[in-house]
């Protein structure tokens, strides 16, 4: 149960000191500082978690398979005889031996254990070792499914098996890219502690301060408007002629759109005139304390493909700054489970586990997530 004032949950939080420009964050007679420290430590349980990347599951002659984890389970997942991705707990019911050890024939998979055989359905079709006289019955047995889809070139898994419908969507492209870029990273860091660094405009000056992303070393005052958008908020700006050098490459002056959304999806979207990039990033809990940061940017002019072989090391640059922070401070966090958040900078941060705590009481009501933020000028240095 919420409790209101004094510390609770993993987090202690500072509620910034209100600007007259602002409005104030809480409703009043609200605090944010009581969240039910079970839950609110876990991933949320019903949404899409990235898995992959499409591509993987090409080739093979239909019959790739791949095995995943996500927040604690491990999962097998591939394409079914009509092109169409599944998802399976990777566990033999017989003797919990993994599937994806087995074969996949495009239709099956034969756990290489006893040759025990699963559609993609995840029922079970065939137990070679039963004689014709033995009157066992397999055919109510059955590997775990889970919800599968695929979006933006990459497979979304949702880890609970009667997912509801409520969940956030899945992040679409709205433009066809001329070539993209994916780099993946794992980091030994929390959900929660890696899906923050998505939405922590403090850390960018400090920990991103290569050259080619921030050519300045000053803090710069910056003001922002922020407004809710379905499942998270979206900040959107015009970009000066002193951004960074990889906005500069676009020509002209980029609007560019930045949106937070739950479960932990960040999509910057770049438009100068005609021309479009976007950069999304997904944060994946692959268990309790590692989590997947994916990095996807496409973009739509087929020149910026000659750029990739340059792009590829930089972006991977980028990530391992990230995730060289997040570890050392998931120590720091193992050690004394606690934040201070503060400011207009650590607002974001401080709404993200609002959005989170409103998905968490809507689904225990079954009612319709509403979001809880408002639209909100921030001004932070970075
Ligand atoms: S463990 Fe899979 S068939 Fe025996
Ligand atoms: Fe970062």
């Amino acid at each position: 149960m919420p409790r209101r004032g004094g510390v609770s949950g993993p987090f202690r939080r500072h509620v910034s000191p209100v600007s007259p420009l602002s409005v104030s964050p809480l409703p009043h007679g609200r605090s944010d500082d009581a969240l039910d420290p079970a839950a609110m430590r876990q991933p949320l349980p019903d949404a899409w978690y990235c898995v992959g990347q499409s591509a993987a599951l090409r080739g093979g002659g239909g019959k790739a398979m791949r095995a995943v984890s996500l927040n604690g389970e491990q999962i097998v997942i591939g394409r079914g005889p009509n092109g169409a991705p599944f998802a399976l707990r990777d566990r033999c019911p017989h003797r919990g031996m993994a599937l994806s050890k087995g074969r996949f024939d495009g239709q099956t998979l034969m756990c290489p254990f006893h040759g025990w055989r699963f559609g993609t359905d995840g029922h079970c079709r065939e137990v070679p070792t039963l004689s014709t006289h033995d009157a066992a019955d397999f055919s109510r047995i059955a590997v775990q499914r889970f919800p599968v889809r695929e979006s933006a070139g990459f497979v979304w898994v949702n880890p609970t098996p009667q997912a509801s419908g409520a969940a956030p969507a899945l992040p679409e492209l709205d433009f066809e890219p001329a070539g993209s870029l994916v780099v993946e990273l794992e980091v030994e860091a929390s959900f929660d502690l890696t899906t923050l660094s998505l939405v922590d405009p403090g850390h960018v000056a400090f920990v991103h301060d290569s050259w080619w992303f921030r050519p300045s070393k000053e803090l710069r005052e910056k003001v922002k408007t922020f407004q809710p958008v379905e499942h998270g908020f979206v900040m959107t700006s015009h970009a000066t002629t002193k951004s960074s050098p990889v906005y500069r490459l676009l020509g002209g002056v980029p609007e560019v759109e930045i949106e937070f959304r739950l479960p932990g999806v960040r999509l910057e979207r770049i438009r100068a005139g005609l021309k479009r990039v976007a950069n999304y990033t997904f944060a994946t809990p692959l268990s309790e304390n590692r989590t997947m940061l994916t990095n996807a940017l496409y973009w739509s002019m087929p020149a910026l493909n000659l750029l990739k072989p340059i792009a590829r090391p930089l972006m991977r640059q980028f990530l391992t700054q990230d995730q060289q922070v997040l570890q050392h401070a998931q120590a720091g966090l193992d050690r004394k489970p606690t934040m201070v958040l503060l400011g207009d900078g650590d607002l974001p941060s401080q709404w993200y586990f609002r959005l989170k705590r409103e998905a968490l009481e809507a689904a225990r009501a079954g009612r319709a997530f509403v979001n809880p933020l408002e639209r909100r000028v921030l001004r932070w240095r970075s």
